[in-house]
């Protein structure tokens, strides 16, 4: 059996556009959002605070903030490596942070310049500073069922990191397939090991789409428990020190799928559709998702 509802986390203006190669004017972003969340969307990952060099797509996420106008029942989150992060997504008026780690020691050099230890020393600092602030955190786990300098990941590492994000406070842990290489039945070895020790309603799952397999493994997982999906309008993005990692799984098609399976999203797909038609115009390129391909064409 499939959970009765499910909550979606759109990550398409952080994961989705911190991945294009055009970088989109803070108006356009703003308005993404909102189109986003007109569509039901109530949780919605707005952008990131963290190096310019490393990441200039995200650059004034503070002024995407301060332009949305959403209701109060929408939150909004942003990715912060660090205090400095943390500070500014604050001062920016986020209503959630996000805290990032890897299973492995090289996608952690890669992603944040330090090893997997230096990182959770640097989340322990914005740990104080979220709790101060009261504000929630949410954690993730990248390179969950493989990574791009080390190959396949041992799953004992994923749940180790996992916990650890627990300990410093995260409320929910996604866990991310970062190059998207995983397969339904290592997801649901994942949620299984997963949830020796976690309770089902804390994990999230975050799937690229590179080798075409996100929606069965998001089956998978939801035929585990699991009740809360990241997904990107379009299919947009992927991971700039991910070499070769496709988008996200486009939220048109997790929609399309959950609506086809009698399970509740409060997403209205045709709204959604309007937000796809806005950002892949001003991208200029037609969307990943095979959904809005059918209901877009022509
Ligand atoms: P570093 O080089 O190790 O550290 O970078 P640093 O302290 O030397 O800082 C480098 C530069 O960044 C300095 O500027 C700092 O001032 C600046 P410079 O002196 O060179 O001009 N800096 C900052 N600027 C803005 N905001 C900050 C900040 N902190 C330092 N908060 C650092 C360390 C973490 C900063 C860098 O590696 C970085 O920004 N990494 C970002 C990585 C990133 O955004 N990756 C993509 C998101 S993760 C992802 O996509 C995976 C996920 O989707 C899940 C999945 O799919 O698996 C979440
Ligand atoms: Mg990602």
């Amino acid at each position: 059996t499939l959970p009765s509802r499910v909550q979606i986390v759109e990550v398409g203006p952080r994961d989705g556009l911190q991945n294009e190669a055009a970088i989109m004017p803070v108006a356009v972003r703003a308005r993404l959002i909102e189109l986003l969340s007109r569509a039901g969307l109530n949780r919605i990952e707005a952008g990131s605070f963290v190096s310019e060099k490393a990441v200039p797509q995200m650059v004034a996420t503070a002024d995407v903030l301060q332009t949305i106008h959403v209701p109060k029942d929408v939150r909004l989150a942003a990715l912060i490596p660090n205090v400095r992060g943390f500070a500014a997504a604050r001062a920016a008026g986020v209503g959630e942070v996000a805290i990032f780690a890897a299973a492995t020691e090289s996608f952690s050099l890669h992603n944040l310049g330090c090893g997997v230890d230096e990182s959770f020393r640097r989340f322990s600092e914005v740990t104080i500073a979220a709790k101060d602030a009261g504000l929630p955190m949410r954690g993730y786990v990248s390179c969950a069922l493989g990574c791009p300098y080390e190959g396949a990941v041992d799953l004992e590492r994923v749940v180790d990191v996992a916990q650890r994000l627990f300990a410093l406070g995260c409320y929910e842990v996604s866990l991310g397939d970062t190059i998207g290489v995983g397969t339904p039945m290592a997801a649901r070895s994942l949620i299984q090991r997963m949830t020796q020790s976690i309770p089902v309603a804390r994990i999230a799952v975050h799937f690229h789409d590179t080798y075409g397999q996100a929606l069965a493994n998001i089956f998978a997982c939801l035929e585990m428990g699991v009740a809360v999906i990241d997904s990107s309008i379009a299919g947009l993005g992927g991971c700039p020190f991910a070499p070769g990692a496709a988008g996200n799984v486009a939220t048109e098609d997790v929609v399309y799928m959950l609506d086809g399976c009698g399970v509740e999203t409060g997403v209205d797909l045709n709204k959604l559709l309007d937000a796809t038609r806005f950002i892949c115009g001003n991208l200029g390129r037609p969307p990943e998702s095979k959904v809005a391909r059918a209901r877009l064409a022509g």
